[in-house]
This record gives C-alpha cells, structure tokens and sequence, in this order.
C-alpha cells in the first residue's frame, strides 16, 4: 500500500492567512483581565427604538429570507439616508445591494470587480480585509502609505508622486477609506479629486469603505468621494458603527446600477440575502432624527478626549483623529529600544493591564516598522472602562 502525502488540508487561497493580532490580543486581555482598549465595537448598545424595531419584525413574521438585494425598506432608506445627507439621488431598485456588513461589500465588490492579475490601489494603513478580498480573487496589491502628522493635532498625509507611481495601465480598483481606521483621516477636497484624476484615467473604479461617515469630528468635514465623480466610484458603509450594532453586520453599498450589478452577482452567491428583521430596524435607524445624528457624534467627541487626555497624563502622544473612534498615539517614552509595536502592546497587557493594538497589523511587513513607535486605543467604551483604562495607564507610567 503506498503512503498518502500529508498535505495541508487548505487551499493555497487561505494558507497565506494566519490568526490575526487581534484574536492574539483579545486573548490575552481576556486571560490577564486586561480593559480592553484595543477591539473596535462599542461595549454598549445603540437605541431602544432600533432594537424594538428588529423585535418587531421578528414578532412580525420576518423570518424567511428576503430579497438578494436585500428588503425594499432597507434599500429605500438606504437612498433616502444618501439624499438627505449627502444630496445624492439613488435608485433604490438598481444602485443599492445589501450586504451582510461592510466586509461582505468589500469581499463582493472585490470578486465582481477585479481580474487574476488586476492591480488594486491600497492605501496603507489598510482595513485587513481589503487586502485578504484582493488575495483571494488573484488581484495584486500596490500600495501607498499614509504618513503620521508631525504635530499631534495634524492631518495623515500621502505623497503625490507614490500615489501616482501606484497606478499603472493594470489599475482596476482603488479603496479609500474616508473617515480612516485606524488614523481618524478626512480625506479632503483635494485628495479625492487627485484620486479621482488617477481612477479615470486608468478607467478603474474607486470603492469608498464610510463605514465611520457619522463620526467627524474635524478639522475638515466628511466628503462622500461619489459626490465628486458618481459614474466612477461605489460606496460601502454599515450599520455597524453608526447605530452601535455591530453584531447584526448589516451593510450596503450603493452607487451606478453597472458597478452594484457587479457586487450583486458576487453577493448571490456568497451569502445570497442576509438577516432578514435586522434589515428592516437598520432601515428604521437610517431614519432616525438629526438630532439621534448629532448627540451621537458629540458623544464620541467627550470621549475621544477623554482618552486624549488620560494618554497624555500618562506619558504619550496622542495623535488627535478627525474622525472615526480610534486614538493613534506615539509610545516613545515608555517603548524598550528593542521593541516593536506587538511587543510594546503586549507588555502595556502584561504590565498595565490595558490592551491596545500595534497599528503594524495595518501595513506589510515591509513598511510595518514606521508604525513601531505607534499604538491604536478604541475610545468605543463607556466612560468607567475608558476612566479605568486611563487611570490604570496613569498608575502604570508613575511606577
Ligand atoms: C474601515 C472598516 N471597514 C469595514 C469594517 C467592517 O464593517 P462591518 O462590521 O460592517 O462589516 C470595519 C470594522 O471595523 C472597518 O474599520
């Protein structure tokens, strides 16, 4: 009888793929009893009506699939949300498709979009998923760094020339993602419309993930790319992060029928149609009144400071995002001279029992070092886990 090779169970599409940093360090929070600073949900839920809402139709008899492009309540809020905050006018029939969060629009926009061979513009520090979506459908990735502010209250910035020696005649996709995870970046006016030039030319199509739209604080305002250039651009966002529901991963995207037809095809057959009652309450959220809208982002402005501050007592710099919940700070006066970012994170776990993330999990090892003076704190917590956070931080560098 001969012997069967041992060979490894996974595709070669997955086998480049390890166990992320964020599994590792929420781990490790949870064995050490660590505040965890580090996952991006909030640890609290969004609205009572929103949630009575989803009770509501579940009570209702909404519990078969619907439709693949996902409920009519859904997508008519979906571009009803679009015309009200950003003038866009969108057919709800052709130009939305519902996903199952932002990260199965990405996954679909990046099967129904791009070629073994395409070229995918990336912009570094990148989601994780982006790049794992571009892997799996044979796209090659080109990326484009952003670079830290010298001042601390300062914008993340790209060089011109890198962005343009990013694109090339196999340009099929460029991701922005605008307010930015993990930097709190508003890409502005001048920055979209440079994109914008670079997509056209190259006729590709720019995916704009705003998963974080409702949360600006400024300087510089939230521009939606697609109200730059429609014909050329598909926007992802989710109910995820504005409504504090992370769980329920419902999301959209929306933009020119052609390019959401091309999501659509992928999406049918990925997840066919997603959570059914959670749609219709993420419609009803989409709806909410302005003022739902602006106490929200004053919420998350208290405490963006308040961690602001409390990493300043405790002996770094926090780099003040302009949007989005995350605080990127610098750790130079407590980092070891021979530590990266991870082991600089796993010590803050160890030492001061408070997990952040080390930002290099955004970047290719390559570029992964210009994040090791840097680590990301979530400010998506109620103020007892961000004041315990920040006093166990302060009891720490005193020691
Ligand atoms: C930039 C960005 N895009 C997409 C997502 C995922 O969104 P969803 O939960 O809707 O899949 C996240 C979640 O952290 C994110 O930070």
């Amino acid at each position: 009888m001969r012997d069967t090779p041992r060979m490894s169970p996974e595709s070669a599409r997955v086998a480049p793929f390890g166990t992320t940093i964020f599994t590792e360090i929420s781990r490790l929070a949870v064995r050490l009893g660590a505040v965890n600073l580090g996952q991006g949900f909030p640890d609290f839920d969004g609205p009572d009506a929103v949630k009575q809402a989803a009770i509501d139709a579940i009570r209702g008899g909404l519990n078969q699939y619907g439709p693949t492009t996902g409920s009519q309540a859904l997508r008519q809020a979906v571009a009803e949300h679009a015309q009200r905050f950003y003038g866009q006018t969108i057919d709800p029939e052709t130009q939305v498709t519902v996903t199952s969060g932002a990260t199965e629009g990405i996954f679909d926009a990046v099967m129904g979009l791009v070629n073994p061979g395409d070229e995918v513009v990336l912009f570094e520090p990148f989601y994780d998923s982006y790049l794992a979506s571009v892997t799996m459908a044979g796209g090659v990735p080109r990326f484009v760094q952003l670079r830290a502010p010298v001042e601390p209250s300062g914008a993340w910035w790209f060089d011109e020339a890198e962005l343009r020696a990013a694109f090339s005649d196999k340009t099929k996709l460029c991701i922005v993602n605008t307010p930015h995870n993990p930097t709190g970046k508003l890409f502005t006016r001048a920055e979209l419309e440079l994109l914008h030039a670079l997509v056209r030319e190259r006729g590709a199509v720019l995916l704009s993930d705003e998963v974080y739209e409702h949360l600006v604080y400024g300087p510089g305002v939230h521009l939606r790319p697609a109200t730059l250039a429609p014909e050329q651009t598909l926007t992802l966002s989710s109910g995820g992060k504005s409504f504090s529901f992370t769980g329920w991963k419902i999301g959209w995207a929306l933009g020119p029928a052609p390019l959401v037809r091309a999501i659509q095809k992928a999406h049918q057959w990925v997840t066919f149609a997603v959570a059914h009652p959670f749609q219709v309450a993420i419609a009803a959220a989409l709806r909410l009144p302005d003022a739902y809208f602006t106490q929200y982002v004053a919420e998350y402005r208290r405490k963006r400071d308040l961690l602001a501050d409390g990493l300043r007592q405790a002996g770094f710099e926090p780099l003040i995002p302009h949007g989005s919940y995350f605080v990127m700070a610098r750790t130079d006066r407590h980092r070891r001279p021979d530590e990266d970012d991870v082991a600089f994170c796993r010590r803050l776990i160890e030492q001061a029992g408070v997990a952040a993330i080390p930002p290099s999990v955004f970047f290719r090892p390559e570029t992964a070092p210009s994040m090791h003076g840097l680590a990301r704190f979530a400010f998506c917590k109620t103020d007892p886990v961000l004041d315990e956070g920040v006093s166990r931080l302060s009891r720490w560098a005193a020691r």
